[in-house]
Order: structure tokens, then C-alpha cells, then sequence
């Protein structure tokens, strides 16, 4: 049975304070959480050094057993795993299992990618004077590497950046969010059981900004890579020099439904649904902006409205339990003042709009200014607008009209209209016939604008963590 409390009182008696860590459901206090200091940070990262030293021994084939090893161990663990989330995030417990699944199954890509990672052949010849010789790219991996991680996904997404990073042949020092770092602690035991070299992976808690400048400022940690706000993200470019960096920064995720739609309005209503309630919203990916041709768009409202209050607000371990509490009271009150704003400016709540126990009612908005702040920052909670457009020209230049650029999607059986719109949205990701909420975990998944800098899944994720090496032979000498 995977247990921290070893390690948690290891740090604790270092770090000589804790934090209380907090059910959002219940507000009770769950665990005394660790207030890490600095040194204990830099501890870790010279540990993570000394560990990369051995790490740096072991073949491919060693580190993707390591990692499918860990794989099972999740597995195995999947109901413990699916407690932690559901206790500290607050997620409803079967989108909670479903994260537990994802992060195997992400491990298990990670597994692949470690035995993948290879190089080229380059010809040297097809330059003047470069002939006789052969020559040919390695990856070396890069070290020590700092993450920061949010509270949203806080196995999966931590699974991101230590699985590409173990898979590459780096060691890995997470800052899990203060709110959630139970599923990391857990995940640390995981990999420690499957044969990781203590240190390889660390986990060291506490408060963000203070800790998280400590694996900026130090020399010895090669890359960051962060989770969260595009402030905090653009703040640790800044701040980052020469390091290697990768940023995913969520997004207002746009949806067209256009006029070749009206026979499948209610299937996509329901997907809808899925895509803007999920986690309450809480996705980077979350449906926010849906764009409907005006010829369907009275008749999706009405599906989209059934669909929604069918939804079960409730105690998030109870497996019927769709939306339960937000990650905070200061996300209500936002989300409330959000919602009070677009009203006032002409908006027309077609569903929910208040407060529920610690979280809100699923929020569906009509005929919304792009000005307003449910449209145009990232909403990040259980709210959604639906604005009627008269054409795919228009719903085009609604859905760029954002400072982010992660995902979009397009329901449209016009295949003219789905390559034209797929080559213009300006963002990284365009799903053709789904809801922008949607990610596999091997897939690439980047932002332009303020939505990142960067990849991440696991193959493109492994590659923004090893340095490329040229080697030639002069065979003619
Ligand atoms: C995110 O919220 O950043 C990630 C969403 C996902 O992995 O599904």
C-alpha cells in the first residue's frame, strides 16, 4: 500500500511549519501540509543532481521499465489515487478514476517514448566540401529539470512533466500546487516502489511563487516547466535566461456549430455539456465560447439547456455527482461578479447564475459582448456562453478575437468549411466534429499566444527535454 506519511514527516521536521490543506467540498482540513523552506529546495535540487549522475547510466530500456513498472503500480492503486483527487481537488470521484487512467495510460506512452527517442542521419555530402564523412544526431538528456503544476489535474498533469522527463534520462524536482499535492506525493512513492533512484524524482511542497523562484534563480536546473497562469508563465520566461522553458497557459476555448448541423444538435448539446461542465469547468480546455449559426441556434439553446439541468450537483465521491465545489471560495465569489458583469451588459442567463454550497450552478449565458469577462479571460469554472453568428466567417473572426490560442472546435459536415476554418484558427490544436475539451495523451498540446510556449504530450514533451548532439566521422582523413 503506497504510503507519504514517511516522507511528509521528513520534510515536515525540516520545514518547521504546515500549511492546512483543505477539502474544497467538505472546507474541512485534511492533512498539515509541509511549508517547505529554500534550503530544503535546494536540498532537493542537489539530490535530483547526484541522482541525474546514476539516471545517467541506465540504458533506455531500463528507464521505460521503470516507467512501465509504475504504470502498473498506479493501476493497481487506482481507487487510492482516485481518493487523493477527489479529497484534495474536490473532483467528482469518476472524473477523478478517469484522470487515474489517464495518467497509466500516459505513463505508459512515456514507457514507448523512452525506447523512441532517436536521432538522424544528416548528409554532409550535400554541402561543398562535406563529403566523405558520416554524420548523425543523439539526444542527450539535460539534467535537472524544475516543475510547477496546477491543482486542476494534479496527478496527470504532474504525470506530463515527470514522465517525458525520466523517459529522456532527466531527474525532476515538482512544485505541486498548495492545494493539491497529495496525488504527487503518492505518485513519488509509485515510481520509488518501480525502481526510480531515490531523488531521480522529488516532490517538495509549499508555497509557489517563493519555492518556484528558488528552481528559477538555481544554475543546476536546466529547464522549467510550468502549468498555470499566463502571468505566472510569462513571469517565469522572464526570469528564466538561458533555461529551457515550456509553458501551457489554459485558454477560452471557442466552438462553432454551424447550419449542417440541425440533425445532430442534441447529440452535440450533450457533448457540449461534457465539454463546459466537466471538473466544473476547471479545464484548461473547457468549452467557453460556443458559436452557433443562427439558422440552429435557438434549437441547440433548448438542447443544450435539457441537457445541462439534468447535471447533479453533490458530495463529489458519489459516483452520480456531476459538478460539486470549486477549488476555492475566491473562484465562486470571481465567477459570481464574472457573471453579474455580462448580465449587466445585456447578457441573459438562460441557466444557473448563483451560488451552490461551495461551488455554482452550471452556468449557461446568451447573446454575450465579446468584451465581457466570461467570454474573453478564461473563465476557468463551470460557466459557458452561446452566441449566435450569421455565418462561418463571422464565428471565425469570434474565435480569434482571443489573447489565447490552445484549442478549438468545429461541428460542421461542410468539408470546405472545416479545412478553411482548421487553416485559420489561430491555435494549436483544431478538432474537427468534437468539443475543444478534448486531449489524448500522446497528442501534441500547445498554445500560441497567451496560451503557452512550448508542447507538451509525451513524444513532443520528451523533445523539449534532451539537447541534440552532432557527431561526424571523417572517413576520407
Ligand atoms: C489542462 O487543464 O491543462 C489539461 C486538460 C487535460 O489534460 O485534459
Amino acid at each position: 500500500m503506497l504510503n507519504y506519511s514517511t516522507y511528509l514527516n521528513e520534510l515536515r521536521d525540516e520545514a518547521g511549519e504546515n500549511y492546512p490543506l483543505i477539502n474544497p467540498h467538505t472546507r474541512e482540513e485534511i492533512e498539515e501540509i509541509p511549508e517547505c523552506t529554500n534550503e530544503q529546495m535546494e536540498t532537493a535540487i542537489a539530490k535530483s543532481l547526484a541522482a541525474f549522475e546514476k539516471l545517467k547510466t541506465w540504458s533506455s530500456a531500463e528507464r521505460s521499465e521503470v516507467l512501465e513498472r509504475t504504470a502498473r503500480i498506479v493501476e493497481e492503486n487506482s481507487e487510492r489515487f482516485a481518493k487523493a483527487i477527489v479529497n484534495e481537488a474536490g473532483k467528482p470521484v469518476r472524473f477523478a478514476k478517469g484522470e487515474v487512467a489517464r495518467t497509466v495510460e500516459t505513463l505508459k506512452f512515456s514507457a514507448i517514448e523512452a525506447r523512441k527517442l532517436e536521432g538522424e542521419s544528416i548528409r554532409l555530402d550535400a554541402a561543398n566540401n562535406g563529403g566523405g564523412r558520416d554524420a548523425y544526431t543523439i539526444y542527450e538528456p539535460i539534467g535537472v529539470i524544475g516543475a510547477i503544476t496546477p491543482f486542476n489535474f494534479p496527478l496527470n498533469l504532474v504525470i506530463h512533466k515527470v514522465g517525458p522527463a525520466i523517459a529522456a534520462g532527466n531527474t525532476i524536482v515538482v512544485k505541486p500546487a498548495e492545494k493539491t499535492p497529495l496525488s504527487s506525493l503518492l505518485l513519488r512513492e509509485a515510481f520509488l516502489e518501480a525502481g526510480l533512484p531515490e531523488g531521480a524524482f522529488q516532490v517538495i511542497t509549499g508555497e509557489g511563487p517563493r519555492l518556484g523562484k528558488v528552481l528559477i534563480d538555481h544554475e543546476e536546473v536546466a529547464k522549467i516547466t510550468f502549468t498555470g497562469s499566463p502571468e505566472v508563465g510569462k513571469l517565469i520566461k522572464s526570469q528564466s535566461g538561458l533555461k529551457k522553458v515550456t509553458l501551457e497557459l489554459g485558454n477560452n476555448s471557442a466552438l462553432y456549430i454551424d447550419e449542417s448541423q440541425h440533425e445532430r444538435l442534441d447529440d452535440i448539446a450533450q457533448k457540449a455539456v461534457v465539454g463546459a461542465f466537466s471538473y466544473n469547468g476547471q479545464v484548461c480546455i473547457s468549452t467557453q465560447r460556443i458559436y452557433v449559426h443562427e439558422a440552429v441556434a435557438e434549437e441547440f439553446t433548448r438542447h443544450f439547456i435539457e441537457a445541462t439541468s439534468q447535471l447533479k450537483y453533490g458530495d463529489p465521491l458519489e459516483e452520480s455527482t456531476d459538478l460539486s465545489a470549486l477549488i476555492d471560495e475566491k473562484s465562486q465569489k470571481r465567477l459570481l461578479e464574472w457573471i453579474v458583469e455580462a448580465s449587466h451588459n445585456g447578457a441573459e442567463i438562460v441557466h444557473g447564475g448563483k451560488a451552490c454550497q461551495n461551488g455554482i450552478e452550471p452556468t449557461i449565458l446568451k447573446s454575450v459582448q465579446a468584451s465581457d469577462k466570461v467570454s474573453c479571460q478564461e473563465v476557468f469554472g463551470p460557466v459557458v456562453i452561446v452566441n449566435a453568428v450569421k455565418s462561418g466567417q463571422e464565428a471565425l473572426a469570434e474565435m480569434n478575437n482571443s489573447n489565447y490560442g490552445l484549442n478549438a472546435g468545429i461541428f460542421t459536415t461542410d468539408l470546405s468549411q472545416a479545412l478553411q476554418m482548421s487553416h485559420q484558427l489561430d491555435v494549436g490544436q483544431v478538432l474537427v466534429n468534437d468539443i475543444p475539451t478534448l486531449r489524448f495523451d500522446h497528442m501534441p498540446y500547445g498554445g500560441r499566444k497567451d496560451s503557452g510556449y512550448g508542447y507538451e504530450g509525451v513524444k513532443y514533451a520528451v523533445r523539449e527535454m534532451v539537447k541534440r548532439k552532432m557527431i561526424s566521422l571523417n572517413y576520407s582523413f
